[in-house]
């Protein structure tokens, strides 16, 4: 959701900027700007290689700002890209949020004369500074005053209504930039004569590990030799700065055409790095260290609500059945941007768990933010070590997926499912579980890994069955139980890589309503695994084939008879029924791929998506 990356040191800016916005690509790519202030601003439409068609030759500078865009307020047009600047061209902002205030405040500049070139909330800002700066001015008598670039910005962010991470330069002191964050994450990486502001770590990694979360309500300020960091009232605060692990070489696409398929390619990692040092097979138990300083308020929880978003969502989903059947506490899913408008009734004996990704999805967050008003204990699985959930939540289970760049989320899903799973093994047995189920769940996850190798090695199989249906407009996905949510989960990827309509159900559902749209051109995609609902999931495949819908189910290793009654069969190793949507999925993401691949759709940055959505 917009991208910002700002460089202050001695090397070439507009190199380091251009790199650093292929790695925030994910966050959105309507457009694309960078400016420095020997240099100015170049801006395009589009993804950053036509800003970089575009760079005239001899562009420089040892300071810049750079933006990605993710359109809210006014069309994705050049003119409303970033980097937008003020009447003088001296002030220059890259703002990810929204203004919320910014009709008001722009009525009241251009009745004092100030002239807006676009229609964008951000361009606000540039002038709001401008006139903070000739304010300052005024006010001193003919002496320029100290600080006045830092005093105009902080005067300016105390007006702005709304959400931001931002980046701010003075054209008269390029070395110092401005960061600010309130609602939309903004991050320092601290290099060697150098220094960044950026959305996330991922276009810093490669210049430096080191880096410095700002919170909300903080104004940084950093130069090639130092930073500083100020509450935006002006209180100093001093933050250490965090080694950051993740790997800059694990963000690039490593020989795969899409990032997609890279990170589906990767979930038996994924699942392993989840579980890793997390399983006691001997005890049936699952250790994890980020809920050791709650283990005790956990024992008395009584309920839970699992709080996320889209794909994370769906595996709340699973985890919900996961928690209850298992660890026998009630659970409850919400969708984040649901929660904290239907006034929920929590109490001390709840736990709020969100589950995220990014660790930074708006809807998530507040959700959290409202558990947390009302008293919950609230807890994070997240994959962004660092992001804002994992920070605000009382503590919590981290992914370690590794990066996830690809807009649509395939690895961070199996790994969440897994998170999940250990949750349910860590509370079910402070609650009574037997060792020797936990022993079996613990087993079950050790092979889990290995399982999805399998299905991945039927990939060319996969591709088979998605080439069959190139020419589908409408599937169905049907799913019970633990795999309802991957009927879902498998709508969603598909529609949201290949523009097509795709809708999930209940299979038990299927007679009350959804059956009507089936015919021979309208295939159902079942998920059927060998379960403890499998007769009635079959009894629901015969009512399809019935009505000539080709079905194409996902079934279990060894099921042969299932091949006499549906029209292709996609199969998965066994496992635990708590565990199958971990391996059904597998199937669903690689075919959700190939089918999107061969329309020769971008898979990894489907239209009008961003990764992650930091505004409500
Ligand atoms: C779909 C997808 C989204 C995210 C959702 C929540 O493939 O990626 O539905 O799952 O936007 O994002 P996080 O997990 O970052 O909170």
């Amino acid at each position: 959701m917009c991208g910002i990356f700002a460089y202050t040191g001695e090397r070439n800016a507009g190199e380091i900027l251009l790199d650093g916005l292929t790695s925030l690509e994910y966050r959105g790519y309507d457009s694309a700007g960078i400016y420095t202030p020997q240099s100015g601003s170049v801006k395009s439409v589009g993804a950053v290689s036509h800003l970089r068609r575009k760079m005239p030759p001899g562009f420089f500078g040892t300071s810049g700002i750079a933006h990605l865009r993710w359109a809210t307020h006014g069309e994705p047009t050049e003119g409303n890209a970033h980097p937008h600047t003020d009447c003088t061209g001296d002030v220059w902002v890259v703002h990810n949020g929204i203004v919320e205030n910014h009709k008001e405040l722009r009525k009241r500049l251009e009745a004092a004369g100030h002239t807006f070139v676009s229609s964008t909330d951000t361009e606000v800002l540039t002038h709001l500074v401008e006139e903070h700066l000739t304010l300052l001015r005024q006010g001193s008598e003919g002496q320029e005053p100290e600080n006045i670039f830092e005093k105009a910005a902080v005067a300016a962010l105390k007006e702005v209504k709304g959400t931001y991470g931002i980046a701010i330069q003075y054209k008269h002191d390029p070395a110092r930039i401005i960061g600010a964050r309130m609602g939309a994450p903004v991050v320092l990486g601290l290099g060697e004569h150098e220094n960044f502001i950026a959305s996330d770590a991922s276009p810093i990694l490669r210049h430096t590990r080191q880096i410095v979360f700002l919170e909300d309500g903080e104004v940084a300020v950093i130069t090639p030799e130092g930073h500083t960091i100020t509450k935006i009232g002006g209180e100093s605060v001093s933050r250490a700065a965090e080694q950051v692990d993740w790997n800059a070489e694990a963000a690039q696409r490593n020989g795969y055409d899409h990032f997609m398929l890279k990170e589906i390619m990767e979930e038996p990692d994924a699942v392993r790095n989840t579980s890793r040092g997390r399983i006691i097979d001997t005890d049936g138990l699952a250790k994890l260290g980020g809920l050791e300083s709650v283990a005790e308020k956990l024992r008395g929880i009584r309920r839970v609500i699992i709080v996320a978003c889209g794909t994370a969502s769906y595996a709340a989903m699973a985890g919900e059945y996961m928690l209850e059947e298992n660890a026998r506490i009630p659970t409850e899913v919400d969708i984040g941007s649901e929660f904290r408008y239907r006034t929920p009734v929590i109490d001390e004996g709840t736990a709020v768990i969100a589950v995220s990704q990014s660790g930074e999805t708006a809807d998530t967050l507040e959700a959290v933010r409202e558990g947390k008003r009302r008293g919950a204990l609230t807890l994070g699985i997240v994959n962004t070590v660092g992001s804002t959930i994992a920070r605000e939540t009382d503590a919590g289970i981290y992914l370690h997926a590794g990066p996830e760049i690809s807009v649509a989320s395939t690895k961070a899903y199996v790994s969440q499912l897994t998170a999940l799973a250990l949750l349910t093994l860590f509370l079910g047995r402070q609650r009574g579980m037997s060792v020797a189920r936990g022993k079996e769940i613990a087993q079950a996850l050790r092979e889990l890994p290995g399982k999805i190798e399998e299905v991945l090695k039927r990939s060319d199989e996969i591709r088979k069955v998605a080439k069959k249906y190139a020419n589908t407009r409408d599937f169905l996905f049907m799913g019970r139980k633990y795999n309802l949510a991957t009927a879902f989960e498998g709508a969603l990827k598909l529609k949201e890589t290949s523009y097509i309509h795709a809708e999930a159900c209940g299979a038990g559902e299927m007679k009350h309503g959804h059956l009507a749209m089936i015919d021979e051109k309208f295939p159902t995609i079942a998920l059927a695994p060998s379960d403890s609902v499998y007769e009635k999931n079959m009894s629901n495949i015969q009512e399809i084939r019935t009505r000539k819908g080709p079905v194409i189910a996902i079934a279990t290793d060894g099921d042969d008879e299932i091949r006499s009654t549906v029209n292709d069969v996609l199969y998965i190793p066994e496992t635990i029924e708590m565990l199958s949507p971990i391996l059904s999925v597998v199937p669903l993401h690689l075919f959700a791929y190939h089918f999107a691949k061969q329309k020769g759709i971008n898979v990894d940055r489907p239209r009008n998506l961003a990764k992650s959505v930091t505004v409500e």
